[in-house]
């Protein structure tokens, strides 16, 4: 059987706030003079035991008050690509999510400053390469993130695309038609996240409003046999996350997640962790957990791995280098 954790892949889906372990976090909590509400890591740990999105988006914005400065950033993301690195990956693509730090007083430029420097840092000292994608937070209002966009100034060209994140119900993606088409215009790239907790006809309004280059999650668009078709022909990327799926109880257990019945079906699936800190393992621990619960065979996490470095945007060459 192959070594999961050495099969060469690329992570898609990852928001990097949710990469902060309790330990990184109570350290960053003493340094900055911040105080969590909760005694210790062992406390925060037992926390992890979610409802729903909701549930869990209220703890992960709340711990991420731990995170002031530049360094912190880079701490944290370093922290991250180390173990990355480690589980076979050659490739990520990062979301991170600044309104949730400049509604706190964390200017902008300090995130991506310390989030840049261990990029580029594990480009060099690691061999794994990445690209940043600025997420849009979908419960805050659409004027918002067009205001944020028009803020970027010299930070534009320090990112490469754009997401939309955050409580999903009631939040559709074409309320953010505008700024897509502004990021679009100005050549990012451009994801969201739709079908996860609301339904297909988010994935819809993704593809035919935003027009996403990928769906982040997706998962529902299987309530909808015309849309399944529609993916498979086009051969839309749907960055699944099993196990964020299972914690946040959008699918019972690991053994009922579709992921692999999507896979056969033709759709271009990859796998991903999400925010791999709450929701119980990084991107090698995700294809562990499908080959202990779903009997992911060799030929499929090959399959796995290969789409997710042809959905990547790591670039042509840097793709052919990985394959
Ligand atoms: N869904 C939506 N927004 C998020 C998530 C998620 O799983 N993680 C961090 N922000
Ligand atoms: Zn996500």
């Amino acid at each position: 059987m192959n070594d999961l954790h050495t099969l060469p892949k690329a992570e898609l889906h990852l928001h990097i706030e949710g990469t902060l372990e309790p330990e990184l976090a109570f350290e960053l909590a003493a340094k900055n003079g911040v105080v969590l509400p909760h005694e210790s890591v062992e406390e925060l740990r037992r926390q992890y035991d979610f409802e729903d999105l909701s549930s869990f988006l209220a703890l992960y914005y709340a711990t991420m008050a731990v995170l002031r400065d530049a360094s912190d950033f880079e701490r944290l993301t370093r922290a991250y690509l180390e173990r990355a690195a480690a589980q076979g990956l050659r490739h990520v693509d990062v979301f991170f999510d600044p309104q949730a730090h400049t509604v706190r007083g964390v200017a902008l430029g300090t995130v991506i400053d310390g989030i840049r420097a261990a990029l580029d840092a594990a480009r060099a000292e690691l061999g794994l390469t990445s690209t940043l994608l600025l997420c849009f937070l979908r419960d805050r209002p659409a004027a918002e993130a067009g205001q944020l966009f028009d803020s970027l100034g010299e930070q534009l060209p320090r990112i490469d695309g754009i997401g939309l994140d955050s409580a999903e119900v009631g939040h559709p993606p074409a309320l953010f038609e505008e700024v897509y088409a502004r990021a679009r215009a100005a050549g990012l790239h451009v994801v969201a996240h739709a079908g996860e907790e609301a339904g297909p006809e988010y994935v819809r309004e993704a593809l035919d409003v935003l027009r996403v280059e990928r769906v982040d999650h997706g998962i529902q668009c299987l309530q909808d046999p015309e849309l399944v078709d529609r993916l498979v022909a086009e051969q839309v990327p749907l960055t699944v996350c099993p196990l964020s799926n299972v914690r946040l109880r959008v699918v019972d257990t690991l053994a009922d997640h579709p992921v692999l019945d999507m896979l056969e079906r033709g759709l271009l699936v990859t796998v991903n962790s999400d925010d791999p800190a709450y929701f119980g393992g990084y991107v090698g621990d995700v294809f562990q957990g499908l080959r202990d619960a779903l009997g992911l065979t060799d030929e499929q996490a090959a399959a796995l791995a290969r789409n997710s470095v042809d959905a990547s945007f790591a670039g042509t060459e840097r793709r052919r280098e990985i394959h």
